[in-house]
């Protein structure tokens, strides 16, 4: 695995290497050191240019946990608020001799454009609207660890789907893991290719409820609408929120996930929020270990035989 940009650039053999190696890490977190020396001598930056707190401070914990370095650079507070061009970022970067970048971007395509001027690893944590494949990584992992083989279960992806990566990332690895997917949000909220994304969409979703094993909410991404998309939150609560009442509709086993921030009241209710079956805190608990083992999986190789050692 050179870069992890898209969940597109995987196939299932690279899948669930990649979960089984979260498997294998995620002992790690239970160790009174929690650290393995796997990166050590390995420079890892992290380059957040929209706001972020878990996904940040979970790769940030991540690569600390495998002994690298890291380097956070925010774009509030460093040269790109003066104007610096993203290529002069990177090449600053480059310059510095970092060995992997995460990236996060409001703009779609940034991450890609990076690998384009760096030869080190780049790592996609969310750009635009287009993909954040650790967060589908992280919740199929969180599926898997509940539902045992994927083959064959049904997830609901509920809500914002035109705005969100996080959902165009995970339809495609939920199909990747052999799952059935429906999407059930306002019609305003879709995007018009989903046609093409070889999925159901369902507009009522108490109808869904009882049918599926697995239901991730999405935010309502209110900072990128610059228009109305429905009447008001209470209609959209009413339609396409997740309540105790719509709770009941699930099959016993079934499972809630949310990829944070959540807007409690809005897509998910508070009493569901905090639900024995929504397992909201062990996917930002499992969101460590997915991305140690995409650090690992990319880099290990390169600390032997290594100028440093
Ligand atoms: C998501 C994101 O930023 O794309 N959050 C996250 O990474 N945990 C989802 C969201 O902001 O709604």
């Amino acid at each position: 695995m050179r870069h992890l940009i898209s969940i597109e650039d995987l196939d299932r053999e690279m899948l669930t290497t990649i979960l089984d190696t979260t498997q294998q890490l995620l002992p790690i977190a239970e160790r009174r050191i929690k650290s393995a020396p796997t990166l050590r001598g390995l420079v890892v930056c992290n380059l957040f240019l929209e706001d972020s707190t878990r996904t940040r401070i979970s790769f940030d914990i991540a690569a600390k946990r495998l002994s690298a370095e890291v380097i956070n650079f925010s774009g509030k507070g460093s040269s790109v608020s003066k104007g610096e061009s993203f290529k002069d970022t990177a090449l600053t970067l480059a310059a510095m001799g970092v060995d992997a970048v995460v990236v996060r971007s409001g703009s779609s395509g940034a991450p890609v454009q990076l690998a384009n001027y760096l030869d080190v690893p780049v790592l996609n944590a969310g750009d635009g609207w287009h993909q954040h494949p650790t967060q589908a990584l992280l919740d199929v992992f969180t599926m898997r660890q509940h539902l045992g083989q994927l083959d064959g279960r049904h997830l609901a992806v509920v809500g914002d789907v035109l705005h969100s990566r996080v959902a165009r990332s995970l339809i495609q690895t939920a199909k990747l893991s052999g799952m059935e997917v429906t999407l059930v949000a306002p019609p305003t909220l879709l995007p018009a290719s989903v046609e093409n994304w070889g999925v159901r969409v369902a507009r009522d979703l108490d109808a869904v409820l009882p049918e599926v094993d697995a239901v991730e909410l999405l935010r309502v991404q209110r900072e990128r609408m610059h228009r109305a998309f429905f009447p008001t939150t209470r209609e959209y609560a009413a339609e396409w929120g997740l309540d105790a009442r719509r709770l009941e509709l699930l099959k016993p086993d079934a499972i809630v996930l949310h990829p944070g921030p959540m807007n409690r009241g809005v897509e998910i209710s508070a009493d569901v929020a905090d639900a024995d079956r929504a397992v909201i805190t062990e996917q930002v608990t499992n969101g460590i270990a997915v991305r140690m083992a995409c650090l690992y999986l990319m880099l290990a190789g390169r600390t032997e035989g290594d100028h440093r050692e």
